[in-house]
């Protein structure tokens, strides 16, 4: 079942029930010189990585899904696939896939009025009703030809949050959704086809960062981000086109930050 949904969406599965991480299973291939198109998904991880290097906890039932690409896209827009995989996520928890078979549907209204239960917390955490529910992690190869392998790791709650993380965490189950990894994967690799095609034209890529925007936790309210030792408070304004998150700060100074840890509500 995990894999019949992968091959109808154009790429390949290699399906486990445990492995250590799916993220360097598929690096890995990366560096054995795997085309991309190839996705890695399991049941558990026993070394699950999430982002700044801080483990994930991959209990066995969740989702963690790690797709390997090789896009033929110019690299200074590569920073912004992560979104993509954001805005596919959040589309796939929240309401059923158009063509996929799939009904999630757990939370139709969501997309359409972004005030929905699932909201994206940048960069890419998936956020149901202010409980991270899901994370992305996304990791380069540089390879020999120049080109580079992007490797998108997301992990799901379907069946237990973590315990003892220092934010809310959730999962479906505890929502109240009773659907399987499986499903999550198959609603989630049709979404990832129809947002990758948007994103791979110039359009697209505006077009799927005015879909995350849409999606936003936290829009037009105080944030603290932790950033390499520094915390710039301000308002959370909103992503520009490279996906960079805008606080504008007590003396109206607009800041674009490439990577840190968002906090809601702090000031
Ligand atoms: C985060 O929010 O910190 C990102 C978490 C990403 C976890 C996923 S699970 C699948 C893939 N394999 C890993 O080792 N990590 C990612």
């Amino acid at each position: 079942a995990l894999g019949a949904k992968a091959r109808a969406a154009g790429y390949r599965l290699r399906a486990f029930d445990t492995i250590g991480s799916t993220n360097n299973e598929a690096l890995e291939a990366a560096r054995a010189g795997d085309p991309g198109g190839l996705w890695f998904a399991a049941l558990q991880q026993t070394n699950g990585r999430g982002r700044r290097g801080r483990p994930w906890a991959s209990p066995y039932g969740n989702l963690a899904a790690s797709l390997l690409i090789i896009p033929d896209a110019a690299p200074e827009t590569l920073g912004t696939i992560g979104f993509v995989a954001g805005v596919a996520l959040n589309t796939a928890l929240s309401q059923s896939v158009p063509g996929a078979g799939v009904q999630l549907g757990l939370d139709a209204a969501a997309i359409a009025d972004g005030q929905g239960r699932f909201a994206l917390k940048w960069p890419n955490d998936v956020l149901a009703d202010g409980a991270k529910l899901a994370g992305i992690l996304l990791e380069a190869q540089a390879l020999p030809d120049g080109r580079r392998a992007i490797v998108i790791g997301i992990g799901v709650n379907v069946v237990a949050a973590p315990a003892g993380t220092p934010y809310p965490a959730t999962s479906l189950a505890e929502l109240g959704a009773t659907v399987t990894a499986q499903d999550v994967f198959a609603a989630l690799s049709e979404a990832w086809v129809a947002m990758f095609a948007l994103w791979r034209d110039g359009h697209g890529t505006a077009d799927v960062l005015a879909r995350w925007r849409s999606c936003a936790a936290g829009l037009g309210a105080p944030v603290a981000v932790q950033r390499d030792g520094e915390v710039i408070r301000g308002i959370f304004e909103s992503i520009d086109d490279d996906g960079r998150l805008i606080v504008r700060d007590g003396n109206n100074a607009r800041i674009a930050i490439t990577a840190g840890d968002v906090h809601f509500g702090a000031t």
